[in-house]
């Protein structure tokens, strides 16, 4: 029993090791990285908190936006966050973490069946926040909100398709 457990969380343990070592294919790392107590693949509840992550530092700039005297450097290092962010979302999808195979996730399983568009979809989303970064620069509040405008529709876009309604 002590042995088992022992064992196993060693397992967990060094398949993260590997994830972090090579930082990408996560499709076998990630089946074998089973959060012990739930039989869910963490690789859920990880790009779940990177989204919540990408949310906040969005709030974070509308927030500056709607202050009337918006600080610029905290505009960009959120756009930053979130362009960093963006890049890894194609790595948090490993074949079989959709919410048809009864997991805890939004993730629809139209992500694996046109794997092209939901790349394109993540695509969008890094370019237009890597365009925030460096309008933000500018200081420049017209334009700064208008990028957010446009990095919010590629979130939008993205949802719209692939991410599950439950309002
Ligand atoms: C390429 C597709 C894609 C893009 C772009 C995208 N999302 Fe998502 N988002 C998803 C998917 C799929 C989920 C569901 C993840 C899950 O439940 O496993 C999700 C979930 C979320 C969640 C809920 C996370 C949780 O705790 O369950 C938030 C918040 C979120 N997204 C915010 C955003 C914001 C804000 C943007 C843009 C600034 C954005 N997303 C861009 C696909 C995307």
């Amino acid at each position: 029993m002590t042995r088992f457990h022992t064992v196993r969380i060693s397992a967990v343990a060094a398949s993260l090791a590997v994830l972090a070592a090579c930082g990408g294919n996560a499709e076998t790392e990630a089946e074998e990285t089973v959060a012990a107590a739930s039989g869910e693949p963490a690789v859920i509840e990880e790009r779940q908190e990177n989204y919540e992550a990408i949310g906040d530092a969005f709030k974070a700039i509308r927030g500056q936006l709607e202050s009337g005297e918006p600080d610029f450097a905290a505009i960009e290092a959120s756009a930053t966050e979130i362009n960093e962010r963006a890049q890894r979302i194609p790595d948090y999808f490993p074949a079989g973490t959709s919410v048809d195979e009864g997991y805890d996730t939004e993730a629809l399983a139209v992500i694996w069946e046109e794997p092209a568009e939901f790349e394109t979809a993540a695509q969008n989303f890094i370019d237009a926040s890597a365009q925030l970064v460096t309008v933000a620069a500018s200081g420049d509040a017209a334009a700064v909100g208008e990028q957010a405008k446009e990095m919010g529709g590629t979130c939008k876009a993205c949802h719209d398709k692939f991410r599950l309604e439950t309002d």
